[in-house]
This record gives C-alpha cells, sequence and structure tokens, in this order.
C-alpha cells in the first residue's frame, strides 16, 4: 500500500533507540508506514502491530508473512496485554485515521468523496453511521457535533441532518452541513465528519481504556509515543503523561513536525508527538 506517509517517523525511531530489550508494540498500525521504519531501525526486536481495520490487518499480515519478527493482530490495540509474553519495552501509538481510509470512498470518512456514510474502523462489528443516525435525536447529534467536533453551531447542523433525514452517504451529510452554516463550510464539514468518525468508533473511550492500563503491560524503562491530531486526544495523553506516577515526560514532552515535514505532507501540521518513560 502506498500514499500515507507516516508522520515524525524519525524522531519516533529515534525515542526508541533508548528502550530496553524487549519487544516493541505498533498499536495502530495502519498502513504499516511506521511498523515499517521501525523493523529497518530495530532488525533484532520483536514487533507487535494492532490494528482495528480488517482490510489493514489483511494486507499487514500479507505483507509480513515470511517476517518471524512481526505479528499482526486485526484487533483494538486496548486488547493487547494478553498477547504479550512479557512486558514491552515501548509502544507507539498514531491515533485516529489513515489517509488511505480518508481516500476510499467506500468507507466513507471524507465529506470531499460520494459513498456510503459508514466511518467504522472496523467494518465488521457494530454499525454504520448512517445506521447510528437513524436512531439518534436532534439533540443526541447536536451533542456528538459539540463534544466530538467542537463545532458551535452543533445545534443549527443537527437540525438540518434530523430534516434531510434518512442521511445515507457523505455528500448527504455533506449537503445537510452546508445548508446549515451556508458561506465556507470547510472547518464545520472537517469537524462534523471528525464528531461522527469519533463517536461511532467510540474513539476516546477506546483512549481512555488504553491510558488506564498502560501502566500495567509497559516495562520499567519503557518508552511511549503517541501521535495525537487533535486536543481531545491529546489533552489525554498529557493528562496521563504528567499526572501519574507511573510515567515520566521526557523534556521537551512534545515536539511538533518539521515545516518541512508539513510542506510535503500535509496531514502532518496537526499532529503532535507526546513521549514519556516507564517510571523504574
Ligand atoms: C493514523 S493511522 C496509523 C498509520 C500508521 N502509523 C502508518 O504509518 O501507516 C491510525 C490507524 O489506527 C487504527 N485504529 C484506530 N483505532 C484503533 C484501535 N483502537 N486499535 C487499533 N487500531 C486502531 C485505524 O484503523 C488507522 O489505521
Amino acid at each position: 500500500m502506498s500514499g500515507h506517509v507516516p508522520i515524525m517517523v524519525q524522531k519516533v525511531t529515534g525515542f526508541f533507540q533508548g528502550a530496553p530489550d524487549g519487544v516493541i508494540v505498533d498499536g495502530t498500525a495502519g498502513g504499516g508506514g511506521h511498523l515499517e521504519a521501525l523493523r529497518l531501525s530495530f532488525p533484532d526486536r520483536r514487533l507487535v502491530a494492532m490494528e482495528r481495520d480488517p482490510v489493514f490487518a489483511a494486507a499487514l499480515e500479507q505483507r509480513f508473512r515470511d517476517d518471524p519478527m512481526v505479528t499482526v493482530h486485526n484487533q483494538s490495540y486496548t486488547e493487547v496485554e494478553p498477547l504479550l509474553a512479557a512486558p514491552a519495552a515501548g509502544a507507539l501509538f498514531d491515533l485516529g485515521l489513515s489517509s488511505l481510509q480518508l481516500d476510499d470512498p467506500s468507507r466513507g470518512f471524507s465529506h470531499r468523496l460520494d459513498g456510503p456514510l459508514d466511518m467504522r474502523f472496523d467494518t465488521s462489528r457494530g454499525e454504520p453511521m448512517h445506521e447510528a443516525l437513524r436512531s439518534m435525536g436532534e439533540a443526541e447529534i447536536a451533542d456528538v457535533i459539540y463534544r466530538y467536533g467542537q463545532e458551535g453551531r452543533s445545534r443549527r447542523i443537527a437540525r438540518e441532518i434530523r430534516g434531510a433525514m434518512p442521511v445515507r452517504t457523505t455528500l448527504e451529510l455533506r449537503a445537510a452541513v452546508v445548508k446549515a452554516v451556508g458561506g465556507n463550510p470547510v472547518k464545520p464539514l472537517s469537524r462534523v465528519f471528525q464528531a461522527f468518525r469519533i463517536f461511532v468508533n467510540d474513539e476516546l473511550l477506546q483512549l481512555d481504556r488504553l491510558l488506564a492500563g498502560l501502566h500495567t503491560w509497559i516495562a520499567p524503562l519503557g518508552r511511549v509515543a503517541f501521535i495525537t491530531f487533535h486536543s481531545m486526544e491529546d489533552r489525554a495523553v498529557k493528562l496521563l503523561f504528567r499526572d501519574s506516577p507511573h510515567f515520566i515526560c521526557t523534556d521537551p514532552p512534545w515536539q511538533l513536525p518539521s515545516p518541512e515535514e508539513v510542506r510535503e505532507n500535509p496531514r502532518a501540521r496537526s499532529a503532535r508527538l507526546r513521549t514519556a518513560v516507564r517510571a523504574s
């Protein structure tokens, strides 16, 4: 697969250079960009790749099928602990959505491409967003848009969406948002699509579960890196690293991509790399 450029790849591999012996977990392996870089940087380490999307997981299994150092699991990162024989030396979580998912109209993540409003990472479980919408009232839709999209015009947008039901496709959702806000709707569109994606995948709950149990499967002095894309997930990681007795923030506690990287890969513009070390 190509089309997804891994973010801050050298910063990530450089950070894991200091990890103790043991496996490194790629908790969000996606198209395998970081996984490949970890494989090249650490040829003697075992790598455990977690990926919720069955299409990506199958592609990764195929790609690494002859590589005894890499195991791929089509599971959430919250399910990694029982798969480990010993606490991990490092873990990477590159949160959110891959550009390969965004650019595939059949997945329903993009407001620019026509497709079914599905938005699930794991298409084998749960219900697609267009199904979820059918049972949601206006107040619940507004709440989701406000909470997960941080969009101030959530009520007005929710009213249009309810009025346009059934909303089955990305372009139908787009039309309802455009009708509600008028003008140049790129920001509200991005926020509404982000909100629905976070909602349908229960992303913040997954992240909270991961953060609550992380210290139980990371080895003393093990290294943990998160790449976050919006303030809700970044704040959750920041608070854990700042307040938990189990983690020590690195100095600096976070890094941004260089201007050159952002120029070459615009998706990197909102990314932040947060790093910490498990206390000994
Ligand atoms: C930003 S992409 C990762 C890209 C990857 N680092 C690369 O270089 O190709 C995030 C990935 O995390 C996956 N994902 C989201 N939530 C997950 C979860 N709870 N457990 C495992 N994977 C998850 C998504 O399906 C997506 O492929």
